[in-house]
C-alpha cells in the first residue's frame, strides 16, 4: 500500500458518510479502488442523483461533475480532482454554434428536437433544453432517439455523429433520410434544402479514443483468431461497429464479458483502463485481450495524486470556511434548461 493509498484512504474514512467518491469505469486502477460508485455515465447520473451525502468528488470528466452538480440537492457539493479535464468531444460542439445551427435547421418551419448526447458541455445541454431536446447516453440512445423522432419532425444529434449513425442502424433509419450538417459560421453554412429532407441531422464531433479502432483492426483479429468475439462501443465509426460482433456502453461491455462462457477469448475496442480491468477479473476465465491500446487522456487527468490533493483542499476548504479550488459551479442562469433537458431522460429512461 502507498501513501497516497493511505492518506485518501484515511480522508475518506474521516468524512465517512459526508462524502460519496465516484468513478467512471475509463478512470485508472489506483484512482477507482477509491470509489463507492462506479459506473458507465447514464449509471452515473442516475446514482449521483441519489446521493444523499454533503460532498461528491467525482472521479471523470468535467461534463461528468457538471451534470452531477446540476442533479446535486441543495447544499451538496460536487468537487472535480482536475478542473481542467474537459472531454475533447463535448468541446466540438459550442453552444453559440448549436444554436445557430437549430434556428438556420427551423426556418423552413419544421420542429427540430435537438437530442444532445450526455458528452457535451452544461451550456449545450441547456440550449437542448430550451429547444425541447433531452440528454441521452451510450446506453440509451435507441430509446431516447426514438423519443425525439416522436417529438418533432426530425432531430438533430450532437456531438457524437458514430453514436448517431450506430443508432440510425439499430432503428432501421435509411441512409437517404440522415444528413450531416455543416455547423460553419453558426448555422450560416446550413445546406438547408438536404437538412429539409431529413430526419436525422447529424452533428460532425467525434470521440478520438474511439475512432482510434478501424476495420483493418477488426479483420486481423478475425484472421488470426477466427473464434474469437469482438465487441467495441458506439462511438467507434458504424464501419467498425458493423464488422463487430457487438456494441454498446461500458457497462454493456461489462455484462458481455461477464456473460461469456469459461475459455472464450473476447477482444473489447474501447478506452484501455476498462479493458485491462476486465481481463484481470476474468483472467483464468476468459482471455480479454484490447482491440488495440487506446487511452483517453482526459480521464487520466484525474489521478491518485490530483484525488488526495482534491480531499485535502476539500477538508481545507472546511475548516477556513472558503471555498475549494475543486468546487464545480453550475452558473444559475443555465440550471432550469439543462436540467429539463437531463430530466426528460431521466423520466424516458426510468
Ligand atoms: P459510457 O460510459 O456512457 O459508455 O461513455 C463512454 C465515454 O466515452 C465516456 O466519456
Ligand atoms: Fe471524451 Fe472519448 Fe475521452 Fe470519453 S473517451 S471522455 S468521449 S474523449
Amino acid at each position: 500500500m502507498t501513501m497516497l493509498f493511505q492518506a485518501i484512504e484515511q480522508r475518506r474514512k474521516e468524512f465517512g458518510s459526508a462524502l460519496t467518491v465516484v468513478g467512471h469505469h475509463y478512470q485508472a486502477e489506483d484512482v477507482i479502488v477509491h470509489t463507492d460508485i462506479r459506473g458507465d455515465s447514464l449509471e452515473l447520473a442516475r446514482k449521483t442523483a441519489e446521493v444523499r451525502s454533503d460532498y461528491i468528488m467525482f472521479c471523470g470528466v468535467y461534463f461528468m461533475a457538471e451534470s452531477a452538480a446540476l442533479l446535486a440537492r441543495e447544499g451538496q457539493q460536487v468537487h472535480l480532482p482536475e478542473p481542467s479535464s474537459e472531454c475533447s468531444m463535448a468541446l466540438m460542439s459550442p453552444p453559440a454554434a448549436v444554436e445557430g445551427v437549430l434556428e438556420a435547421l427551423s426556418q423552413g418551419g419544421r420542429n427540430i428536437v435537438p437530442l444532445t448526447y450526455v458528452n457535451s458541455t452544461l451550456a449545450v445541454k441547456a440550449v437542448v433544453g430550451r429547444f425541447g431536446g433531452a440528454v441521452c447516453t451510450s446506453a440509451n440512445a435507441r430509446t431516447m432517439l426514438e423519443w425525439a423522432l416522436n417529438q418533432g419532425d426530425a432531430v438533430l444529434f450532437l456531438p457524437d455523429r458514430n453514436l448517431g449513425m450506430n443508432t440510425a442502424d439499430l432503428l432501421g433509419i435509411p441512409d437517404a433520410e440522415r444528413h450531416q450538417v455543416d455547423i460553419r459560421r453558426r448555422g450560416g453554412a446550413v445546406d438547408r434544402t438536404r437538412a429539409d429532407k431529413a430526419r436525422l441531422l447529424l452533428w460532425p464531433g467525434h470521440c478520438s479514443i474511439h475512432t482510434h479502432f478501424t476495420t483493418a483492426q477488426v479483420e486481423a483479429v478475425r484472421k488470426a483468431h477466427p473464434e474469437a468475439k469482438i465487441v467495441v462501443h458506439p462511438e467507434c465509426t458504424p464501419e467498425v461497429v458493423r464488422a463487430c460482433d457487438g456494441a454498446g456502453s461500458t457497462s454493456w461491455l461489462i455484462r458481455y464479458a461477464d456473460e461469456l462462457p469459461d475459455g472464450e477469448r473476447l477482444f473489447i475496442g474501447t478506452e484501455i483502463n476498462l479493458v485491462r480491468r476486465l481481463a484481470a477479473q476474468h483472467k483464468g476465465r476468459i482471455s480479454i485481450l484490447p482491440l488495440t491500446e487506446s487511452s483517453c487522456p482526459h480521464m487520466a487527468q484525474t489521478t491518485e495524486e490530483r484525488l488526495a490533493a482534491a480531499l485535502e483542499a476539500l477538508q481545507a476548504a472546511l475548516d477556513t470556511g472558503e471555498d475549494s479550488p475543486f468546487l464545480v459551479r453550475v452558473p444559475e442562469e443555465l440550471k432550469a434548461p439543462a436540467r429539463a433537458a437531463l430530466e426528460r431522460m431521466l423520466d424516458v429512461c426510468k
